[in-house]
């Protein structure tokens, strides 16, 4: 290991074994398009858009030119009961992206944060309505909604619950899996088409036993990120829309990482032409480069809220909801710069051409090596599954993580699945790199 100055002392770090940590410390000085610079002197390739969020590329001029700017036109502002320009041109760019009449964003930091408002104005909202026995939420095993209580407890990441039980939200049911690892383990850029239905389960088991008219809302990642990019099969989003419609429910897409290109559409919703209620962002809408989320809402989620206050007097605040820096005009300058940037470049466009190179690459080059049992690919990301060590669940694609580090590749480890997710300017030989040194390391840890 090559000398460094950092003591390590003081930071706990997040979701990250600290005991081993600084044995082997893995340490970004300075990073630029799909690159890193390691504290070593390496150059390391961002095989993951730094866990989803840099979309555009590292070190992007007008981002950052847009962020100096601002810091020295207007660099902070409380957001309650004032505004700033850059968060209300903000929302309206995000307004227009999003599909149908989803037009009202409330600003948040982060994707947890989306998770915990977007429940938050579910009750809130059924309540207006005069439905507020509507309290019980549903979930996904293995979602990953962020890590504050109300995320967490949608959420269905076994490791990330256990040690809170107690304190989850009482009132959540969890739907089934959407991985079929006997007739889906290998998805080539496509959606899986499955025998059954399983929504079944939803209808029959879930609403069945808590009665759908105490439903709050179904909050999904249309696609299962952070559990290791599992693809849903064919019409389960639209079925579950209609379901929802059916009972009342809302409907909540996690679009945390899906959101603003993924896919190659603006947002998943607009590849599976399913519109939901409400719709959660974070990451890639400053392309990472600086903390903003938020939940995109209905006009009529919005209406209801604002009409249940109509006789109420004027100051009369309508949602007891949000954050110091909802609405941060630095962040905000950011998303505008980010977005700009997404449309000038067609980057949406690119993820959608870059994806099945990516797909085509993983399939041929690791389908087959030891240990593997499965592949995913759609849009721009891909996973593959190996065996667990036995007895040690996630210790062979931490190995293989870190080795792959060392090779100059940062591949995301999420228990036995490697997940490739790469900026959208990726380019072929970056893709071919990634690949083959993800396909040695396999190799070395059978
Ligand atoms: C779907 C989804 N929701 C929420 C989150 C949490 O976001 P954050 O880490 O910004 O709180 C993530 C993070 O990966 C995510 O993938």
């Amino acid at each position: 290991m090559t000398q460094h100055p950092l003591r390590m002392d003081n930071q706990w770090l997040p979701f990250t074994p600290n005991r081993s940590f600084k044995d082997d410390p893995r340490i970004f000085v300075a990073a630029d398009g799909m690159h890193f610079t390691t504290h070593d002197g390496r150059q390391v390739i961002d095989g993951i858009s730094s866990l989803w969020c840099v979309s555009a590329g590292h070190n992007r001029r007008p981002v950052n030119e847009a962020i100096k700017r601002q810091l020295d036109t207007l660099d902070y502002a409380t957001a309650f009961s004032v505004g700033n320009p850059q968060a209300f041109l903000a929302a309206e760019k995000i307004a227009a992206l999003a599909p149908g009449d989803l037009n009202k964003v409330l600003f948040c930091n982060s994707g947890s944060e989306a998770a915990d408002t977007a429940l938050k104005v579910a009750l809130a909202y059924h309540r207006a309505r005069g439905e507020g026995h509507r309290t019980l939420f549903i979930g996904r095993e293995r979602a990953y909604h962020g890590v504050n209580f109300g995320g967490m407890s949608v959420g269905g990441i076994p490791a990330n619950r256990k040690a809170y039980g107690p304190s989850l939200l009482p009132r959540v049911d969890h739907m089934r899996f959407i991985h079929d690892p006997v007739h889906h383990a290998y998805i080539h850029n496509e959606e899986p088409v499955w025998a059954e239905d399983p929504l079944l389960e939803l209808e029959n088991r879930i609403l069945a036993l808590h009665s759908p008219e105490n439903v709050a809302a179904v909050i999904v990642e249309p696609i299962a990120g952070s559990a290791g990019w599992y693809i849903p099969p064919q019409g389960y989003l639209r079925r579950l829309r209609e379901i929802c419609d059916k009972h009342g429910i809302l409907l909540i897409f996690d679009e945390v990482i899906t959101g603003f290109g993924r896919l190659g559409t603006p947002f998943a919703a607009d590849f599976y032409g399913v519109q939901p209620d409400m719709l959660n962002f974070a990451k890639a809408v400053t392309n990472g480069v600086i903390p903003l989320g938020g939940v995109i809402c209905t006009d009529r989620i919005y209406n209801a809220m604002m009409g249940a206050h109509g006789s109420a007097p004027g100051h009369a605040i309508e949602f007891f909801h949000g954050y110091t820096y909802s609405g941060h005009p630095v962040a905000c300058a950011a998303a505008i710069a980010t977005l700009e940037l997404f449309e000038q470049e067609k980057l949406f466009e690119r993820a959608g051409q870059m994806g099945p190179v990516l797909g085509d690459a993983m399939h041929s080059a690791l389908k087959g090596l030891p240990n593997v049992v499965g592949i995913r690919s759609l849009g721009l990301a891909a996973a593959v599954e190996l065996a667990p060590i036995a007895g040690l669940p996630g210790k062979r694609a931490f190995d293989i993580f870190l080795d792959c580090y060392h090779h100059g590749v940062l591949v995301r480890n999420a228990g036995d699945v490697l997940v490739f997710a790469p900026p959208f300017i990726v380019e072929r030989e970056h893709i071919e790199t990634m690949v083959s040194v993800l396909a040695d390391s396999i190799r070395k840890h059978a």
